[in-house]
């Protein structure tokens, strides 16, 4: 790896930990202004001191975020469907490189859609991207969707994706927990980090958390389970604990309860 390259990964995955607790806040990209990220400067900022990355698009970056943070930045670059349109597979590079330098982001994402009508088109970008990423120096992350038709998580499935999005050069995966996980990290040489995937309980998104990390995971990028939560900022400090200080999920929701105590 040349040198901005390790630089910028080692803004995304902690050099001291080996591992990464990101913010995902992309989601109005495709959802519009979804629950509890209906103003993003009101979800993003006071979470932003807890996380080492946050996630999201230029757009909500520029508009909601003050330049003066920490935190790195993973910049989303693929779009161009929504919700109500025909099919959230057909996405394409819609933010350059270019963008994402001005930005300053220590890396840049892009949803690849195995096994949809769109597959080729997403895996074809991710590869241009990896050219260019590797040309100037910016990390790719590869998150491997699980469009509504296909509706499998899988080790099968997500071993697949993950492998592909790590054989087409993505320096990152972004992948969800499953079964027999430990499956789709063995066959991915590239590190994997866990999206939280829709709301679920604080104790179950821990024991998520754990699980994924205790299976080989660096970390998490983590969304709703955390701002969706009544308590996130107490949730991203339990999930922190997790990642960065080998907490157990049962130590972890202790804390949680701990800490929405006090509040
Ligand atoms: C989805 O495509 C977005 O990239 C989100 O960043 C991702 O799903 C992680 O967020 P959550 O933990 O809410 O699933």
């Amino acid at each position: 790896m040349d040198w901005g390259l390790k630089n910028r990964m080692s803004r995304i995955i902690r050099p001291d930990t080996g591992r990464s607790v990101m913010l995902a806040v992309d989601h109005g990209y495709f959802l519009g202004p979804t629950t509890r990220l209906e103003k993003p400067r009101d979800t993003i900022m006071p979470l932003a001191p807890y996380a080492d990355v946050v996630m999201l698009t230029r757009g909500v970056l520029r508009t909601c975020v003050d330049a003066g943070i920490p935190n790195s930045v993973v910049l989303r670059v693929s779009g161009g469907s929504s919700i109500v349109g025909e099919d959230l597979s057909n996405e394409e590079i819609i933010t350059s490189v270019e963008d994402a330098l001005r930005l300053n982001a220590s890396g840049i994402a892009l949803s690849i859609f195995v096994g949809s009508k769109h597959e080729k088109q997403t895996l074809v970008s991710l590869s241009k991207l990896v050219d260019e990423g590797e040309r100037y120096g910016m990390p790719v992350l590869a998150v491997t969707a699980v469009g509504k038709e296909l509706g499998k998580r899988d080790a099968r499935f997500l071993a697949l994706s993950s492998r592909i999005a790590a054989e087409l050069g993505a320096h990152i995966v972004k992948t969800y927990y499953c079964e027999n996980f430990e499956k789709v990290v063995e066959g991915c040489p590239a590190p994997i980090v866990v999206a939280g995937g829709p709301k679920m309980t604080e104790k179950d998104a821990l024991e998520l958390t754990y699980n994924s990390i205790s299976k080989g995971a660096v970390g998490v990028d983590m969304g709703r389970n955390i701002w969706q939560s009544d308590n996130p900022v107490a949730m991203i400090k339990s999930v922190r604990k997790i990642v960065h200080e080998n907490a157990t999920a049962k130590e972890a929701f202790e804390m949680f309860k701990e800490l929405t105590k006090k509040k």
